[in-house]
């Protein structure tokens, strides 16, 4: 499996706090099934994580390498970031502060959770005006998607891939995030399950519960496809083929 989507790095962000969470954390996943990761620390988050492009981050990923291989847990280490969403995040793309994971045409993108569709859109055709494919991080967990998940369907069709967070499928996200990853699942609107882990002990970046998730109720293709075959494209900038069906909206009683 491949997980794209995870704060493993230490000391930058609010997931791994120091060395030793971190290498627990890839302990976990490498015995997990996890052969690949996506280091993606928070970025963008003015005044609190901004971790944009720099030699000081660099250095970190590159510690981050060389601990995983000298402490031989077997892991692939790829470098990406977690970018929230603003209304200057072109700029700063263009300025080649932010970048994509594994350098790919795939930018992980998050939005603020009470963000309004218009807003939304408006950042994620801002950077497909750049020629980049928005993989948008933890669809499952905005309201707007909550209160509406054909709003996703949209934005697959317009150009972006999905990432939801492996929690939202136990429920660790409440119940409105857990019913929406149930929809967007049967209307094969996923494109990959990350963990988005940010501890050994909380968030894991533990997978194989969530292979065997998606493999009772979706089937072991479904799942090899969001946990493996889509990651590995992702990572090696290769195209995502358009999915999902257009989930039916429920007849309205004429006294609703
Ligand atoms: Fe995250």
């Amino acid at each position: 499996m491949i997980d794209l989507h995870l704060h493993i790095l230490p000391g930058v962000d609010d997931g791994a706090r120091n060395m030793d969470d971190t290498l627990g954390m890839a302990d976990l996943a490498a015995r997990s099934g996890v052969t690949t990761l996506v280091a993606t620390p928070h970025s963008n988050q003015m005044g609190r994580f901004e971790n944009f492009c720099s030699p000081a981050l660099t250095a970190a990923f590159d510690e981050l390498e060389n601990t995983i291989k000298k402490e031989k847990i077997p892991l692939t280490i790829l470098r990406g970031m977690e970018i929230y969403a603003s209304e200057d995040m072109d700029r700063k793309i263009r300025d080649g502060r932010l970048t994509g994971l594994n350098k790919s045409r795939y930018y992980l993108v998050e939005v603020p959770f009470g963000a309004p569709p218009a807003w939304i859109e408006n950042r994620l055709q801002d950077m497909q005006a750049q020629g980049i494919t928005p993989l948008i991080a933890h669809v499952e967990r905005y309201y707007c998607v909550q209160d509406d998940p054909m709003l996703v369907f949209n934005w697959l069709y317009a150009g972006c891939r999905i990432q939801v967070n492996k929690g939202s499928f136990f429920g660790r996200f409440g119940s409105a995030a857990h019913r929406t990853a149930r929809i967007l699942m049967e209307h094969d609107l996923i494109t990959c399950v990350a963990s988005d882990a940010h501890r050994p002990d909380v968030r894991t970046p533990w997978m194989r519960d969530i292979r065997d998730y998606l493999t009772d109720h979706a089937g072991e293709h479904y799942a090899h496809t969001v946990l493996t075959r889509n990651p590995e494209k992702i990572i090696n900038d290769q195209p995502v083929l358009l999915h999902g069906r257009p989930i039916a909206r429920k007849k309205k009683h004429f006294w609703q």
